[in-house]
């Protein structure tokens, strides 16, 4: 096997209890790699002045891959009152480390695999019409565009003059156009074509590949007419080039109600970047919460794997960690599969598979109990025992 260099960046709050946890589980599982640490998030805004430093950068460029936990975000005006009081007063301005990074490597297709696991107890159930239960089997991914879209960035409170008079230009904006500077934000939704082109043929690829029969494109074309409409439009021309699998369009909002339906009928998905964050969080509900949810942010030279789950501040202090590995394991898992070490990918999905279906080590979110500093004295897994028992599996 090759030998590896990951770029690891615990970042913060739980990001840092749970990404040392993914790499005992890679070497357990055979991955031959070193991992050098990168630093990222709050503390290096509140520090430095930016969250995503430059050596940090450049670590990225150097080795291509890498392994991310979670940060602490806050919007801008609180993140400045926090920045060290040298640093204040000099215009710098809090942009969240994730997208900046999506953006600048073109991390352009961001991987969501929402899947259920047998046993798992937060698993979507559905009751029948003679009131006993059934659990669908939940296989889902979707493909997130990830530098565009809503989260592009371009967006004003009180726009520039030229910015306003363009905005004056549509009719649309007559209702608006008395409204004071200050009290008018604007936030735009940027739709590329080519972008737009290679997330969609990278969904019917991976759909091709792991024998999905649909794939859904979830957006919103009967309003948001020209953004959805590439999404659309694109999404027909290169179906035809996957004879075998369905193209269905579901809009965004009517895919929120189906998917607490009949969840097992959809395969892979995909959608604009607030849309596919929004879609992935419904969907990993289904399949376990933020405990499971796992992503890859995928660009054509870069790629960086992380759980989608944020640091959850409230638990980054308790000692010993109680929070649920899982997420960000399944995230190193999906690392495997994309430098071509499927098998190890595999090891390690199964060897969580058989950990939850055997259901004797859970942490707190997979016995339905709050979690807190009584979570272990009510049977509660920590996160090392949960890592412990996966590593047995391995
Ligand atoms: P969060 O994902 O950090 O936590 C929400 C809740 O989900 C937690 O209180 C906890 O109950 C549960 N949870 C999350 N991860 C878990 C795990 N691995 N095991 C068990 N339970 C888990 O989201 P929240 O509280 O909205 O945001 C906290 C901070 O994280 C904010 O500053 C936010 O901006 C940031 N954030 C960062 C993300 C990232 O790094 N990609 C994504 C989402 C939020
Ligand atoms: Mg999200």
């Amino acid at each position: 096997m090759k030998h590896y260099t990951i770029v690891s960046m615990p970042g913060d709050g739980i990001g840092q209890t749970v990404l040392p946890e993914s790499i005992k589980v890679l070497d357990k599982a055979g991955f031959s790699a070193d991992y050098v640490h990168a630093d990222i998030g709050w503390d290096f805004w509140c520090k430095e002045g930016n969250p995503l430093p430059e050596r940090t950068i450049k670590e990225i460029e150097r080795h291509k891959l890498g392994l991310f936990g979670a940060i602490t975000s806050k919007p801008n005006k609180q993140a400045v009152t926090e920045l060290d009081p040298q640093l204040q007063g000099k215009g710098l301005v809090y942009f969240s480390p994730i997208v900046s990074m999506r953006q600048l490597f073109e991390l352009d297709l961001c991987v969501r695999p929402c899947k259920s696991f047998k046993g798992n107890p937060l698993n979507f159930v559905r009751k029948r019409t003679d009131g006993t239960m059934e659990e669908p089997n939940i296989d889902v991914v979707i493909f997130r565009q990830g530098t565009e879209g809503s989260y592009a960035g371009v967006e004003w409170t009180d726009p520039p003059a030229n910015v306003r008079a363009a905005f004056e230009s549509h009719p649309k904006f007559k209702p608006f156009s008395k409204v004071d500077g200050k009290d008018l934000a604007i936030s735009s939704r940027i739709v590329t074509r080519d972008v737009t082109k290679r997330v969609i043929r990278e969904a019917f690829e991976y759909a091709k590949k792991f024998g999905y029969k649909s794939v859904t494109v979830s957006e919103k074309p009967n309003v948001l007419r020209e953004t959805s409409g590439i999404f659309e439009e694109e999404a027909k021309v290169i179906a035809k080039d996957y004879p075998g699998i369905d193209l269905w369009s579901v809009n965004i909002d009517a895919i929120m109600m189906w998917l607490t339906k009949n969840p097992e009928t959809y395969g892979v998905f995909v959608c604009e970047n607030l849309f596919g964050d929004i879609l992935s969080d419904g969907f990993a509900g289904l399949v376990g919460g933020l405990g499971f949810a796992c992503s890859g942010n995928i660009g054509k030279n870069y790629a960086v794997f992380e759980p989608t789950h944020g640091s959850a501040p409230k638990y980054q202090e308790l000692k010993p960690p109680i929070v649920n590995p899982i997420a960000m394991i399944l995230s190193a898992a999906m690392l495997c599969d994309h430098v071509g070490e499927k098998a190890i990918g595999d090891k390690i999905r199964n060897a969580i598979a058989e950990v939850v279906a055997e259901g004797k080590v859970r942490t707190y979110d997979m016995m339905r109990i709050s979690g807190g500093p009584k979570s272990i004295e009510k049977g509660a897994a920590t996160t090392h025992q949960l890592t412990d028992a996966i590593l047995a599996k391995l």
